[in-house]
């Protein structure tokens, strides 16, 4: 990002000094030009604010641990146990033990060996496309890009189209992106191994990158399979740059990992979901490694009604009329909409206990919980756009971009 880019954010930012989000762009954009200490300047103010959001408290401190702020990592803390962040306060407090560890001189022992707790699951057991509602596109995506190079590599090689590489999903959080990873195994009649980040990250040195090593031994052991990482951007962060080596040799390890693909990684198809695709490192997005990028957007009105009605099929329920309640949930994400059908249920369930019978769940019951739930996709749309227009990052967000620029879209983002 170029300076006088940087230079704009930084007086949109002056001119709208209570704009958390602009705010959290700018502090983002400078850690990526490597301006970390303004960068952590701005992340103070969000602190005071109360504008940094509750997935930027760990990243954040590890930025600041790296950096040598402990002042700032204390109040992220503390504003993580007042805040409730369940996650991060653990990480934080050893970002903080570690560092007055570090400060008094005195050594960190090594950890214990990693051991191997993905689970793999059998494909009968996984998902499939039927259990994901809506996003025709996208399956159509999926099955063009995964599916068929998988189930028809000669007709890819005839036209000399290499098939290997990774798949990366991104989009707002709640909006079907594991979801649809575990249904893409489950297409393709494939073993799911997940890789949660927090079966892999360690507090131990060195411990991290074997946990990440093990995974895709276990993988490359049970190919053909799909091992997928879910949130991406904590594993191959692109902030670890400017922070400590020891983040960043998680970065390089899945990097070997990747590059291994197409001699050792023969039938591993490697998926990757990320609600941060702007943390995500440049170069885990270069040829043969997370070179297919899919855009997983806010499910739309049809998609919507197709989504309650995998939510509700296994609830008692009468009469409702779900196409109506699609056009009254604009940018809920599949996530919100389940949401809503649990609170409608929490109501049914008052009912029943209040009258004794047993009610089916009926539109009265939705209708009532429908202020309770808001969208939660907006905040993230609102932020991607930051990107598109101020850190010069387009390229990466086709999509998006194409998706913003629609009307009904533009209207509810205004
Ligand atoms: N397209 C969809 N169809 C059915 N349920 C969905 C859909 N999208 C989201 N959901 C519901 O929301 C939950 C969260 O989705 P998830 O895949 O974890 O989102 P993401 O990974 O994008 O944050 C799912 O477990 C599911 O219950
Ligand atoms: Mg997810």
């Amino acid at each position: 990002m170029s300076n006088d880019r940087i230079a704009a954010l930084r007086k949109a930012v002056e001119a709208n000094p209570d704009d958390v989000l602009l705010r959290l762009v700018l502090a983002e954009s400078l850690v990526t030009a490597g301006d970390i200490e303004p960068a952590l300047d701005q992340y103070v103010v969000l602190l005071d604010q109360q504008g940094l959001p509750d997935d930027q408290f760990v990243p954040v401190g590890e930025l600041a641990a790296a950096n040598g702020r402990l002042a700032l990592l204390r109040n992220l803390l503390e504003a993580a146990r007042q805040k409730g962040v369940v996650e991060g306060t653990g990480r934080l407090q050893q970002l903080v033990d570690e560092m007055i560890t570090e400060r008094s001189g005195v050594k960190i022992k090594l950890g214990p060996e990693a051991e191997t707790p993905y689970d793999v699951e059998a494909p009968k057991e996984t998902t499939t496309f039927d259990q994901v509602g809506g996003m025709e596109d996208i399956k159509r995506v999926i099955h063009r890009m995964v599916i068929l190079p998988l189930s028809r590599p000669e007709l890819y090689e005839k036209y000399g189209r290499k098939s290997g590489g990774g798949v990366m999903l991104y989009g707002p959080p709640g909006c079907g992106k594991t979801l649809l990873a575990r249904a893409t195994a489950g297409e393709c009649g494939l073993p799911f191994i997940n890789v949660r980040i927090e079966d892999v990250m360690d507090p131990y040195l060195g411990v991290s990158e074997r946990n990440l090593h093990a995974a895709f031994e276990r993988a490359r052991a049970n190919a053909p399979c799909v091992l997928f990482l879910d949130e991406l951007d904590a594993l191959a962060f692109a902030r670890h740059k400017h922070g400590g080596s020891e983040a960043r040799r998680l970065v390089d390890v899945l990097l070997q990992e990747l590059d291994a693909i197409g001699s050792e990684n023969e039938g591993l198809l490697v998926l990757a979901a990320t609600n941060a695709p702007w943390d995500v490192d440049e170069a885990m997005l270069r040829p043969g490694r997370f070179d297919r990028v899919i855009f997983v957007p806010p499910p739309d009105e049809p998609a919507r009604a197709d989504i309650l009605s995998v939510l509700i099929k296994d609830v008692p329920a009468d009469g409702l009329e779900l196409k109506a309640l699609a056009a009254q949930t604009p940018m809920f994400s599949g996530a919100d909409l389940r949401a809503l059908v649990e609170r409608g249920v929490d109501r049914v369930i008052d009912e029943a206990l209040t009258s004794g019978g047993e009610p089916p769940l009926s539109m009265r019951h939705l209708t009532a919980a429908l202020p309770t739930v808001k969208p939660s996709t907006l905040d993230w749309l609102h932020r991607v756009r930051s990107y598109i227009e101020f850190a010069n990052q387009s390229e990466r967000y086709d999509d998006v971009a194409a998706y913003l620029r629609s009307r009904d879209v533009r209207r509810r983002l205004s």
